[in-house]
């Protein structure tokens, strides 16, 4: 249902402009005549008696979320012909999709991406609000706060997958995203939204995502039963400890992935700290640039000296405690 600049809506929203369209309906940027104010306003559409309890039921659960990277929701219900709304703020940046533009971020602006997600994440799965529908479309910036990062579209999207909405199920949009367990139908929780943020985790440091084909079904055959592209053959110059967390958050297995959120969120602030570690350091005279930037899949080179490995390097250790804790503990001095 389009609705025209100008419209009034539900009686206390003017529509300005369409801001984006969708699976769910159609967004709006539209004054809010009461408070003067700009909101964007998602008009999902009638809703089945069913689907409208659930929407209701959820609409409560996102309006309770109270955290930078969450959108914030302050209005839901239906206008006068029963059609369902949802009022937000208006976030003004573009998507981390139209951001990417197709290219890739660097890691160090990946890994704040994915951390404020996961933030975000944490706080919602303890509130009991999944998200189900994390990826680049869904993930906005404000550049009214320095580089706010906001998650968008939440939780509705179990509404999205009702056959009665989408005509057949899960059918909706790429399914790159979503977790194996939930391709297969089982039962699944706050783990395939972690799985989720490995997947755009791995999309803005690579440009492509871990799992590619050229129909959804090819896709879906890929998440199901082939393990991930190797990132490192894609970007060589990632670090072992980051290719670690995200191998395991796109683990097959819930089981083996992070355990929650904030688990996800330590290992990725562990790597920065790594990561800014070896940045700092300076190379050691005679190796060659990234022969110890954590590589435990190279071969130390060959005119390295026991000097330049020195155990009093702190930074050697960090390296070494990075390789165990990531349980790539593969590294092999030719000396
Ligand atoms: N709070 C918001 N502020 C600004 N733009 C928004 C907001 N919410 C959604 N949009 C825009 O509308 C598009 C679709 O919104 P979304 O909630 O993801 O719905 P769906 O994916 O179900 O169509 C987004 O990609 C974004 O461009
Ligand atoms: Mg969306």
């Amino acid at each position: 249902m389009a609705l025209a600049p100008g419209t009034i809506f539900a009686g206390r929203y003017r529509i300005r402009a369409l801001l984006g369209q969708g699976g769910m309906g159609s967004v709006y940027r539209a004054e809010h005549l009461g408070l003067g104010k700009d909101v964007a306003l998602k008009v999902l559409g009638r809703l089945s008696h069913e689907l409208e309890d659930r929407f209701e039921r959820e609409a409560r659960a996102i309006a309770r979320l109270d955290h930078p990277g969450c959108v914030r929701v302050f209005d839901y219900g239906e206008d006068d012909r029963g059609v369902q709304f949802i009022a937000m703020e208006l976030v003004d940046g573009p998507t981390l999709h139209a951001a990417m533009g197709g290219d890739v971020l660097s890691v160090p602006r990946a890994l704040h991406v994915a951390k404020a997600v996961l933030s975000a994440l944490a706080h919602a799965h303890g509130q009991g609000v999944i998200h189900r529908d994390v990826k680049p479309e869904n993930i906005m910036f404000s550049t009214r706060s320095a580089f706010r990062v906001v998650l968008i579209d939440f939780g509705l999207a179990s509404l999205r997958d009702a056959p009665a909405l989408t005509g057949s199920g899960m059918a909706m949009g790429s399914p790159s995203y979503i977790a194996p367990e939930r391709l297969l139908g089982q039962a699944h929780d706050a783990r395939s939204d972690l799985y989720a943020v490995g997947v755009v985790l791995y999309e803005m440091i690579s440009g492509i995502r871990p799992f590619l084909g050229a129909t959804p079904q090819e896709i879906m055959a890929n998440v199901l039963a082939r393990p991930p592209r190797p990132l490192r053959a894609l970007v060589p110059d990632v670090s072992s400890a980051l290719d670690a967390v995200i191998r395991r958050a796109l683990a097959k297995d819930p089981a083996r992935r992070f355990a929650d959120a904030e688990e996800m969120l330590s290992a990725l602030t562990d790597v920065e700290a790594f990561e800014a570690a070896i940045a700092a350091e300076p190379a050691p005279p005679g190796a060659p640039a990234g022969a110890l930037d954590g590589d435990a899949d190279a071969e130390p080179s060959a005119s390295m000296t026991m000097a330049q490995l020195s155990i009093f390097q702190p930074s050697l250790w960090q390296r070494l405690w990075s390789r165990i804790r990531y349980g790539r503990w593969r590294w092999r001095p030719s000396h």
